[in-house]
């Protein structure tokens, strides 16, 4: 199989190395020349450091080398059943490198893209044949995240999402499919994760500190919403947030917060600029936890039956089937359990009575309980 990959920025590199992995022939352009150069030298490192580990023979690291063919020529296309496009987020660009493309490519060539936050549909739209077009959206990195969400649009066709989901399941990954709406599912259900733990913190709830100790120590995340929202940036964590909400024609249940936005305003950005919520200095001293098992109880409870109820809604307005939700949530922020799973060991009556409670307490739309949650809970039925 020839896959074409365009971009070889940070995901486009990562996309072509899980291809070739799998034994396709690839072909990774970009504009740039030095961009390409960057991205195969770093392919070198990685394949380097995997044969140190003993995870990949000098044999195989040469091969999947090999089965990469870097370009500036968008003609090198040609012949390739799936291109997966990777560039810029911006949407007149997207379309005109999808167009050139339609004139290079068969009529059964496969087009796709990894856009995070542009509709699936629209980039479609600018195609002869939009029915060939569908969104792959891989996480970084690429290589190492196994989730892989398939979002055909509109205009997809089955054989096209059939051949996709395939495809991408024969190179080891975990796909689910999505419908066509804003964040799809894991940027869309995530955002309590961050937003409830920012409210808290600005309400004086509890120092991040303590939030990030108890989602670990407690929820059992892998990292505290402060620390990933540092390790993300705030500017991108930010700008998805503010994406999400406007896409959602401002749902309150996604309102950006203020905190976040200076951070970011103050160049604050994580670890990246070595100071976020957290400093990252040498020597630099941070707030220690408190470490209060009710006050800890109360922090996770509360952000896991939001995250909870988000992971409801998009059951119940058909984005995914309940098993692709929790398989998204687990394999593309590595969330210890499933939502919906979780859920159900809590019993959702339980989850019902925390979003009320919150819901009497602020009046706000952000608590407003899910109808699938309340209707599964009145009957004592599960997700699951
Ligand atoms: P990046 O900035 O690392 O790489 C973009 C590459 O595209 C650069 O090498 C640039 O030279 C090239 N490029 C720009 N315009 C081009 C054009 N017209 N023709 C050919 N090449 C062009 O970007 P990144 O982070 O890899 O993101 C790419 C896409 O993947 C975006 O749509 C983004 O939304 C999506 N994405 C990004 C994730 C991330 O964590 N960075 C995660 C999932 C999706």
């Amino acid at each position: 199989m020839k896959v074409g990959v365009i971009g070889c920025g940070t995901m486009g590199s990562g996309i072509a190395q899980v291809a070739s992995t799998a034994n396709c022939q690839v072909v990774l352009y970009d504009l740039s020349e030095d961009a390409l150069v960057k991205s195969e030298n770093s392919l070198a490192k990685v394949m380097g450091r995997l044969v140190e580990k003993g995870r990949l023979t000098d044999e195989s690291a040469l091969a999947i080398k090999n089965r990469i063919t870097y370009s500036t020529a968008l003609d090198d296309m040609k012949g390739a059943n799936l291109v997966i496009e990777a560039i810029v987020e911006n949407l007149e660009v997207k379309h005109k490198v999808f167009q050139s493309l339609e004139a290079i490519v068969s009529d059964e060539c496969i087009l796709a893209s990894n856009t995070s936050s542009l509709s699936i549909t629209s980039l479609a739209a600018c195609l002869q044949k939009p029915e060939r077009f569908i969104g792959v959206h891989f996480f970084n990195p690429a290589p190492l995240m196994k989730l892989v969400e398939i979002i055909p649009a509109v205009q997809t066709s089955a054989e096209v999402l059939q051949k996709t989901q395939e495809t991408i399941d024969s190179w080891k990954k975990v796909t689910v499919k999505v419908k066509d709406t804003p964040g799809f599912i894991v940027n869309k259900v995530a955002r309590p994760f961050y937003s409830e733990a920012i409210k808290m913190y600005e309400e004086g709830t509890a120092d991040f500190a303590t939030i990030d100790w108890a989602m670990k120590e407690i929820g059992g995340f892998r990292m505290g919403p402060f620390e990933l929202m540092d390790f993300i940036g705030h500017d991108v964590n930010y700008v998805v947030t503010e994406t999400v909400f406007k896409a959602f024609y401002y749902d309150g249940r996604y309102k950006p917060s203020f905190t976040q936005k200076r951070l970011s305003e103050a160049g604050y950005l994580g670890r990246k600029s070595g100071r976020g919520f957290y400093n990252y200095a040498e020597g630099a001293i941070n707030p220690e936890p408190t470490t209060d098992p009710v006050l800890g109880d109360y922090i996770v409870d509360r952000i896991v039956a939001m995250l909870i109820n988000e992971a409801a809604d998009t059951l119940h307005v058909n984005i995914a089937s309940a098993k692709d939700i929790d398989l998204a949530m687990q394999n593309g922020v590595n969330y210890p359990k499933g939502l919906l799973a979780w859920a159900d060991e809590k019993g959702l009556p339980y989850c019902v009575s925390v979003m009320d409670e919150l819901f009497d307490e602020y009046h706000e739309e952000r608590y407003r309980c899910s109808p699938i949650l309340r209707k599964l809970g009145k009957n004592n039925a599960t997700f699951l």
